[in-house]
């Protein structure tokens, strides 16, 4: 089958430039002016931009997690991803201390298979080291091609590991090329807090937040630093939300330590005030870590706009809020953290980043794709336009003005976090692997259609033609 794009103006990481793009069955074959028009479809893209697909690295679809689990699943959750201009999501398989990692491995295979209508991967948790699992993880990074570990410093009595786990993970992650993710915040020091809040009555909602000070994600990003630090090791800090933590990352950076951080759109835009909302309505907005001061908003698009910060995942961990969120109605503690991003994270970067003023278009896909690509071993199949590339593309208008609304999204969930917020720009059509998902904003895929994606060790990529494995 082939297709060609025409009259679409190309962006990359580095360039923006007019052409047309030819695509044979699943590949990128050729990128031209006046390319051959004598196609099975001519796609014209007049007044749009053509991205590569976004790369979310940080989602969890059908996960289990506060006494429930995830509203939207590989199916729901990879629609709403595509048509937000996501065309990979790595998700984290959670996995317990009792079982092998091959278990919870398979297991995140069963959840996802059928259902992901675009391509994705798995980071994996690593709740312990011990022998079993120092034995299992030679196999896991060389033959299954998962080759990012996630380790909790928070969630105490649930997720958290010691430090000894995260220092063992660091050292062999080094020796075994991969790259380990930390959700950085003190757990010791919040249980703590969060006990003494509830014994003194404080239930609502915005105690999640008063009870997870900034101070609390910066220490836990400076000890994770340090650790990275002292084992020669590589760090990916997600869901960064104040300058606190900024702070302790680009003091890492500035001495050569391998530590990269992500954060995500709602600690762009949305404020700590959010969970102060009547009638409950503000556990909506119980992330951990939690919404910010409004000020630590401007810290974080000065961290993109500077490379401190170099992506942005969605930590698409939607609840509903009758039902879900609810649980935790007389019990701050008791609502399940997060909530309903994947679609609206590249409109949201797009709108209130590119539109704004406060980064450039080249740097609005590398933060939500070819960064996210090469760090996680997918470059250059994924996260560019490029001969040889997957056809993994979006085709988007920049022109539109429109609401976000629950209503209009297509997530399972039941509320939007961004109900009611104006956005310029929306993608039109989205292509994976060549196949269209969605067509001038109706969708065609299919359940199943989405390929598990064995990844590259961290510092290398494949190589399109020869599948040969070199320095990235
Ligand atoms: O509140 C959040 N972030 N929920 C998802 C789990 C996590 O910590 O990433
Ligand atoms: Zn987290
Ligand atoms: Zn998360």
């Amino acid at each position: 089958m082939k297709k060609v794009i025409i009259n679409g103006t190309i962006v990359t990481a580095t360039e923006t430039y007019e052409a047309d793009i030819l695509i044979v069955d699943d590949k990128i074959t050729c990128i031209g002016k006046q390319l051959n028009r004598d196609v099975d479809e001519v796609i014209d893209a007049k007044g749009a931009y053509i991205f590569p697909g976004g790369i979310d690295p940080h989602t969890h679809l059908d996960m289990p997690f506060g006494g429930t689990v995830t509203k939207d699943d590989f199916e729901t959750g990879t629609m709403g991803a595509a048509f937000g201009g996501t065309t990979t999501v790595i998700d984290f398989c959670l996995t317990n201390k009792e079982e092998p990692l091959k278990n919870s491995i398979k297991t995140w295979h069963d959840k996802s298979k059928d259902k992901a209508v675009i391509d994705y991967s798995f980071h994996l948790m690593i709740g312990e080291i011990n022998e079993e699992v120092l034995e299992e993880l030679p196999h896991i990074i060389n033959q299954e091609g998962i080759t990012s570990f996630k380790v909790f410093m928070a969630y105490k009595n649930v997720f958290q590991a010691d430090d000894g786990t995260l220092f063992r993970t660091l050292e062999a992650a080094k020796e075994l090329g991969a790259l380990v993710m930390v959700h950085a915040e003190n757990g010791d020091v919040i249980d703590y807090l969060t006990k003494k809040a509830l014994r003194e009555g404080k239930t609502e909602p915005i105690y999640h937040a008063l009870t997870r000070p900034p101070e609390i994600e910066g220490e836990a990003t400076g000890r994770a630093a340090k650790l990275t630090e002292l084992t020669h090791s590589q760090l990916y800090v997600v869901h960064v939300s104040c300058q606190d933590a900024v702070e302790k990352i680009a003091e890492a950076r500035s001495k050569g330590v391998d530590v990269w951080g992500e954060t995500c759109p709602q600690y762009l835009v949305l404020d700590k005030t959010y969970l102060e909302k009547p009638h409950f309505e503000g556990a909506k907005y119980v992330w951990s870590p939690p919404l910010r001061d409004k000020h630590h908003q401007e810290t974080l698009w000065r961290a993109l706009k500077n490379g401190e910060l170099q992506t942005i995942g969605s930590d698409q961990c939607s609840f509903d809020f009758d039902g879900q969120k609810s649980l935790g109605i007389n019990d701050f503690t008791k609502i399940p953290n997060g909530g309903p991003i994947i679609e609206d994270r590249m409109s949201i970067l797009f709108s209130e980043g590119v539109e704004k003023g406060r980064i450039s278009l080249n740097q609005f896909v590398d933060i939500t794709s070819t960064r996210a690509a090469k760090l996680f071993g997918l470059f250059p199949k994924k996260g560019t336009i490029a001969v040889g590339a997957d056809a993994d593309l979006v085709i988007f208008d920049p022109s539109v003005k429109r609401t976000i609304s629950a209503k209009t999204h297509h997530l399972a969930v039941d509320y939007s976090a961004f109900e009611g917020m104006e956005v310029t720009g929306e993608p039109i059509s989205v292509l994976s692997r060549g196949d269209f998902v969605v067509k001038n904003k109706v969708f065609v895929g299919k359940a199943g259609n989405g390929k598990f994606l064995k990844r590259a060790k961290y510092g290398e990529m494949v190589d399109v033609e020869s599948e040969v494995k070199v320095p990235l």
